[in-house]
């Protein structure tokens, strides 16, 4: 079985649910405690082994490609002052020369439009998608909880998570089938059905392992929910070509693009942090917020 090195980042998006912040920020780049969101993704990636790091990006994302570069004037200065821990923490947040490729995905036609946009990249292997705007925080990063998976099934596998049935209009919410030492078959994918029509409350969450045919199906996608060309209804025509399992996924989720679960994630993430900690937990206290430790 292939190993799985690419990982497909698309962050084309808007970010229109927290404007006017993501005005000129891409939302991508908004800080959880000191690094941006797509730091995270990067290293959850290379933490599951991957080396070759694909992002789609669209116009007014030049940041990301700027973060994910030497900044010259920047490392010079740290250099002549001294700061060795701050120049440790770029050079730790670097992908190697060459990893990381960008590609543009010029028109918004949705999530699964811009995973097509990386398919020369990809080529022909299995490869992750990761979702940057969704953090899951937790000992194992979702990605290598996913790739170890295939590692044991192959195939296309998706990660999730139950939800309230009220919930399933925002998400994927997969059909399953048997389920077998923590493998759940998936039978069937709906994108944002309404809770009556869900045929479960597991949902997709934004990190799959997807085989390479998965672009001839995007090829000729129709435009789905929201009008748009979702992954979801590609690899809804996966199932019975190709094994489809999910797995459900360890660790807490924020949506970073809503406000309430960006600014959980800091605090989670900022309450985990030895260093910023004990500062955090005394404001809060301040703020009549005593939380047990
Ligand atoms: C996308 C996917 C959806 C998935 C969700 C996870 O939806 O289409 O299947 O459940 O991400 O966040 P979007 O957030 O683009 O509406």
């Amino acid at each position: 079985m292939k190993p799985i090195r690419k990982a497909v980042f698309p962050v084309a998006g808007l970010g229109t649910r927290i404007l006017p912040a993501t005005k000129t920020i891409e939302k991508e780049m908004l800080p959880i405690v000191d690094r941006p969101l797509i730091q995270y993704a990067l290293d959850e990636a290379r933490a599951a082994g991957i080396d070759t790091f694909i992002f789609v990006t669209g116009r007014g994302k030049e940041a990301i490609e700027d973060h994910f570069d030497i900044s010259y004037e920047l490392e010079d200065t740290l250099k002549k002052r001294g700061k060795t821990a701050e120049l440790d923490a770029l050079a730790a947040s670097l992908p190697g020369a060459g990893d990381a490729i960008f590609v543009r995905q010029q028109r918004p036609l949705g999530l699964g439009h811009a995973v097509w946009c990386a398919r020369r990249i990809v080529g022909e292997e299995p490869f992750v998608v990761i979702l940057p705007d969704e953090l899951i925080y937790g000992p194992l990063g979702a990605t290598a909880q996913l790739t170890a998976a295939h590692e044991q099934r192959g195939g296309n596998l998706v990660s999730v998570l139950d939800i309230p049935r009220e919930a399933t209009g925002s998400y994927g919410v997969i059909a399953p089938g048997e389920e077998c030492y923590g493998v759940i078959e998936v039978r069937g994918l709906v994108e944002k059905p309404k809770p009556e029509d869900a045929p479960s409350t597991l949902m997709l969450v934004g990190r799959y392992v997807l085989q390479p045919e998965i672009f001839s199906k995007l090829e000729d996608q129709k435009p789905g929910a929201g009008n748009e060309i979702q992954l979801t209804d590609a690899m809804a025509r996966l199932i019975g070509e190709q094994p489809f399992n999910a797995i459900p996924i360890a660790g807490r989720r924020y949506d970073c693009g809503s406000k309430a679960g960006f600014l959980a994630a800091n605090l989670m993430v900022g309450l985990s942090r030895p260093d910023i900690a004990p500062a955090l937990r005394a404001l809060l206290k301040a703020e009549g917020l005593d939380l047990p430790s």
